[in-house]
């Protein structure tokens, strides 16, 4: 009988810079996984990216890094148009897989993808990073507590400008725009800070030259009559804020979504006006992340948020719903189910 790995080994499907920059510099310092290949389009990309890490195997193609035995999970992180495909290839291939955000560009993909882990019995996770950061689960839980009473108004931003005319953001063809880049995140912290699903959503959208929406300011309404204001641009400085205003109060958090590793906190404000700040301590909130992901792999008990395809799949009905109704110039859309 083989022993149970310690360490879950992964490959990483593309050459792409989140994966480079952050994602798997974050694998190589976990304590439970360890980086074995990469594989590009490119032969002399994935080289360079294996020499750069040092002691990985570099395949020229992604069929060869499924194919490859020494490999028990895969991290992708692709445009999003690529993320259904290759995912449920590398499932289909035995791998579990750790699937960037938005895990597919709708709702319908996410829930087709999470039947594929299903049927192959292997864990596919979305990697939505700020879940895992301590940060964001306490201010989930002090609104669940009512600390600030009962949550009525969630204000949530993402913007930033994109640089290069060539960044799969601006890219239709591989489902690129604001919402699904960073939309997706102010939706995602609405609806699992509020703790409820929205049912209605009215938006207005600008559209840069390839038609990806390039600026949208939303409205989502939730059962409770709570109401969320989600706004994202790939085309402003960046901003990333999110507040959410109860009966009793508000919490105000800045730098909500990409945390660098320093000491972090957020601000509770009372009734009359008197603020308190709470501090956080630093994380790698990547490496949170990806340590979660490996000891569900390796069968462990782990204290980590739900991040799985049926979670992408709401997240993503919401961000669609808000796109029908900026391309309808406004109109209310319900959000499906
Ligand atoms: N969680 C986060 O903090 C975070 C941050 C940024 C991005 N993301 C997500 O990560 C994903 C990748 O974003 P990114 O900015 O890192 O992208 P990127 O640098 O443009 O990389 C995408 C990679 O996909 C591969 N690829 C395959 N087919 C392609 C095609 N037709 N066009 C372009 N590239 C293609 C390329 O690798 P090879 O040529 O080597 O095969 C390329 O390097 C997206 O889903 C994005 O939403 C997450």
């Amino acid at each position: 009988m083989p022993t149970e790995p310690e360490r879950v080994r992964w490959g990483v499907l593309s050459t792409a810079n989140i994966g480079r920059k952050v994602v798997v510099p974050s694998i190589v310092a976990s304590s439970n996984g360890v980086l074995t290949a990469v594989a590009s389009r490119e032969a002399a990309r994935a080289e360079a990216y294996a020499a750069e890490f040092g002691g990985v195997r570099a395949h020229a193609s992604y069929e060869a890094l499924l194919a490859d035995p020494e490999v028990d999970a895969l991290y992708v992180p692709l445009p999003n148009a690529l993320h259904e495909a290759w995912t449920v290839r590398a499932l289909e291939a035995g791998k579990h897989v750790l699937c960037e955000k938005p895990l597919a560009p709708t709702a319908a993909a996410c829930r087709r993808m999470g039947d594929a882990a299903a049927a192959h019995g292997r864990l596919l996770m979305e990697a939505f990073m700020y879940r895992f950061h301590p940060r964001t689960r306490a201010v989930a839980r002090l609104v669940a507590e009512g600390a600030i009473g009962r949550a009525r108004r969630l204000e949530a931003a993402f913007t930033f400008a994109v640089r290069r005319d060539d960044d799969v953001r601006l890219s239709a063809e591989l489902a690129g725009g604001a919402l699904l880049d960073v939309g997706c995140y102010t939706v995602d912290a609405a609806r699992r800070t509020l703790g409820e699903e929205p049912v209605e959503a009215v938006a207005f959208a600008t559209y840069g030259d390839s038609g990806v929406d390039v600026e949208t300011v939303g409205l989502l309404r939730f059962p409770s009559g709570a109401v969320a204001s989600v706004a994202c641009a790939l085309t402003l400085p960046r901003c990333e804020h999110l507040a959410v205003h109860g009966d009793a109060g508000r919490v105000e958090v800045d730098r909500a979504f990409v945390a660098s590793h320093e000491a972090l906190g957020y601000d509770v404000v009372d009734a009359a006006g008197a603020a308190t700040r709470q501090p956080v301590d630093g994380v790698d909130q990547y490496r949170l992340m990806v340590e979660a992901f490996a000891d569900r792999v390796l069968g462990r008990a782990v204290d980590a948020p739900a991040s799985d395809a049926a979670e992408a799949a709401r997240t993503v009905a919401a961000v669609e719903a808000l796109a029908a109704s900026a391309r309808r110039g406004g109109a209310p859309v319900a959000v499906g189910r």
